[in-house]
């Protein structure tokens, strides 16, 4: 007997990201289709993609320009060495991409959001060693920080449920305590952590003269737990590894592309780093490419002749990928086009108002937080629901009701296709409030 796609998946794949055990209990969804901000599943039901399947469908599923550009670029030809050679579209995107900042000019490209965390801080260390800065080999990152799961990205990860089978293999990077977290920007924090800072200078001068690079996920960090900061914070540290002499690496993987309701996370706090990822939203969630953004300053340290051995010899099979870059180029286009921004700007009230509802119906969550098109509330639970998984319970029931939330641990979040529409929205927020009730009735 032919046996079914399920079966058929659960013999032969390795899921990321979830104890496959689970698919006893739960079978993997099978996808029919995907439009806007649906995915419809294999019985026809649809379901709202409320976490724009791990952040990166910016502009939903299936959008009819990213189309027409990936197929456009696929009839000329997909994918070419990048080394030695060049092409137009990859051109113009880099062209784009230079244009985000006003001194991060050059562009790297590599394949997912963790290979240019590894650039970055190998980019960053390979500096200093051309620049006779020896000493300077420490990374500093910030307490509940997620920077991706290969080597470095994962050393430069502080949780604990990502990092602890693999500690023996990670470098020693420092993390950076007591970071001044904020409900939103209309938290006095946001514009002032003076209280703050006195401790966090104490832990930054203990490695002043070790540090190459401080990381960090500008303005908030995603697989924490949702934690938005103050943008004074961000300020000060960039005042501060600026008169240190110390790279700042902003990991835009996630914020990149207008998620806060700005280009870059980074503008929030009115700075400019010495190097930006950006992947996941590059692509608007298409096709796997990534990039760092860093300035000529630090492009000139490496470029010499041949012999003197400064050369970034760092290297993806798919840098440059002629598909990526035609997406990531109309995805531009586009964000500017349907004036993506602004959409978000008006998005954040809605959505703090739809979460404290389902705070005030349900009587479950607490501690919102919000900023752009995303927004997060923790569970309200005792000790003995602390250890029952109540996330993964409202994730099962927001299926059952028609959304995919997918909580991070027992914190509830939005963050929708930044194009979503109002309505999905109310939907999105009705189906939380059944989800929750559902998950703790039984
Ligand atoms: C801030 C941040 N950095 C890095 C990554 C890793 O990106 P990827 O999963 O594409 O390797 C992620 C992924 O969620 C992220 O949110």
């Amino acid at each position: 007997m032919t046996k079914n796609i399920i079966d058929r998946d659960l013999q032969y794949i390795w899921h990321p990201c979830v104890q496959m055990k689970d698919y006893e209990d739960f079978r993997p969804l099978v996808i029919k289709s995907a439009k806007g901000a649906y995915i419809k599943l294999a019985n026809n039901t649809k379901i709202i993609d409320a976490i724009s399947s791990w952040w990166c469908k910016n502009l939903g599923h299936g959008h009819p320009k990213l189309k027409a550009a990936l197929l456009a670029q696929a009839n000329k030809f997909e994918h070419v060495i990048f080394t030695n050679t060049t092409h137009k579209v990859i051109v113009d995107l880099s062209e784009k991409l230079a244009g985000l900042t006003k001194a991060l000019n050059k562009v790297f490209y590599a394949s997912d959001g963790s290979s240019a965390v590894e650039a970055a801080i190998k980019m960053s260390l390979h500096a200093r060693i051309i620049a006779g800065e020896t000493k300077r080999t420490q990374i500093m990152a910030l307490d509940n920080s997620y920077h991706g799961e290969t080597g470095l990205a994962l050393s430069a990860t502080n949780i604990k449920l990502y990092r602890t089978p693999y500690e023996p293999l990670l470098s020693p990077f420092v993390f950076i305590k007591n970071i001044p977290y904020v409900s939103s920007k209309y938290d006095p924090l946001w514009q002032d952590c003076s209280k703050h800072w006195p401790s966090i200078i104490e832990q930054l001068t203990l490695h002043k003269d070790t540090l190459t690079a401080i990381i960090v996920e500008p303005i908030v960090q995603g697989a924490g737990g949702i934690l938005i900061y103050s943008q004074d914070f961000l300020n000060r540290l960039r005042t501060w590894t600026q008169k240190n002499n110390i790279h700042l690496i902003a990991d835009e993987i996630m914020t990149g592309f207008g998620r806060t309701g700005l280009p870059l996370a980074c503008q929030h706090a009115n700075i400019e780093p010495d190097f930006i990822c950006l992947a996941k939203g590059l692509t608007a969630g298409w096709l796997p490419m990534s990039a760092v953004l860093t300035t000529n300053k630090i492009y000139n340290l490496f470029y010499d002749d041949f012999y003197q051995g400064k050369t970034f010899l760092h290297s993806h099979t798919h840098s440059g990928n002629a598909l990526a870059a035609a997406v990531a180029l109309e995805t531009i286009k586009v964000i500017e086009r349907e004036k993506i921004y602004s959409r978000v700007i008006k998005m954040e009230n809605l959505l703090y108002k739809l979460m404290q509802k389902v705070a005030e119906q349900t009587g479950k969550i607490h501690n919102i937080r919000y900023l752009g098109a995303m927004v997060a509330a923790d569970l309200i639970l005792d000790e003995k629901q602390k250890k029952e998984r109540y996330g993964y319970k409202i994730f099962k029931a927001g299926i059952k009701f028609g959304a995919f939330i997918r909580p991070l641990g027992n914190t509830i979040y939005w963050m929708p296709p930044l194009n979503i529409k109002e309505d999905l929205l109310w939907q999105l927020m009705e189906i939380t409030k059944n989800a929750i009730n559902f998950a703790f009735k039984k």
